[in-house]
């Protein structure tokens, strides 16, 4: 089984997805940190440098190569739904989708500058529409669990339930 943990920057994915990857004896896979790898330099870099597209089909390349294996919970970057191929390969393994609310995530992502779509004017402005254009795309992941005021061993229970 391949668990893909889906949702906004800030929602929770590697923190939840490390935690339930040893709660289910899987191996964790960060499919930025694989970027990373891949590229050997850092997100905002290969934005920088090469600009988002690039970085999309970086994305793309490591996704259907993390997927060639089994037993994984797989943390993605929020904009892996993006793509209708991503879509299609995440359709074939279980998703949830990690929902958390605007202030949330706010919250979570103000003092880190390690993501270039957030290195705006006005931050709370740009959660939002980035929220409000993916939101339907997020939904259609297998199961949805909020995480809003939930512990990190609540959110992973609900997950164990759900997927059990
Ligand atoms: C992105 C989310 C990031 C990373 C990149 C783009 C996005 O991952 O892939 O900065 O488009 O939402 P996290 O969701 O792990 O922050």
């Amino acid at each position: 089984m391949n668990i893909a943990l889906i949702g906004m920057m800030g929602s929770g994915k590697s923190t939840i997805g490390k935690l339930l990857s040893e709660k289910l004896n899987f191996k964790f896979i960060d499919t930025d940190e694989e970027i990373i790898k891949l590229a050997n330099c850092s997100i905002n870099k290969i934005f920088e440098e090469h600009g988002e597209e690039t970085f999309r089909s970086m994305e793309k390349v490591v996704l259907s190569k993390v997927l060639k294996s089994d037993n994984q919970v797989i943390a993605t970057g929020g904009g892996i739904i993006k793509s209708i191929e991503n879509r299609n390969l995440l359709k074939e393994i279980t998703t949830i989708y990690l929902k958390a609310d605007d202030k949330t995530i706010y919250e979570r992502v103000k003092n880190d500058n390690s993501r270039p779509l957030l290195n705006t004017e006005n931050l709370q402005q740009t959660i939002q529409t980035i929220l409000s254009e993916r939101q339907y795309l997020y939904e259609q992941s297998q199961f949805t669990v909020d995480t809003t005021n939930k512990t990190q061993n609540e959110v992973i229970n609900e997950i164990i339930e759900k997927i059990s």
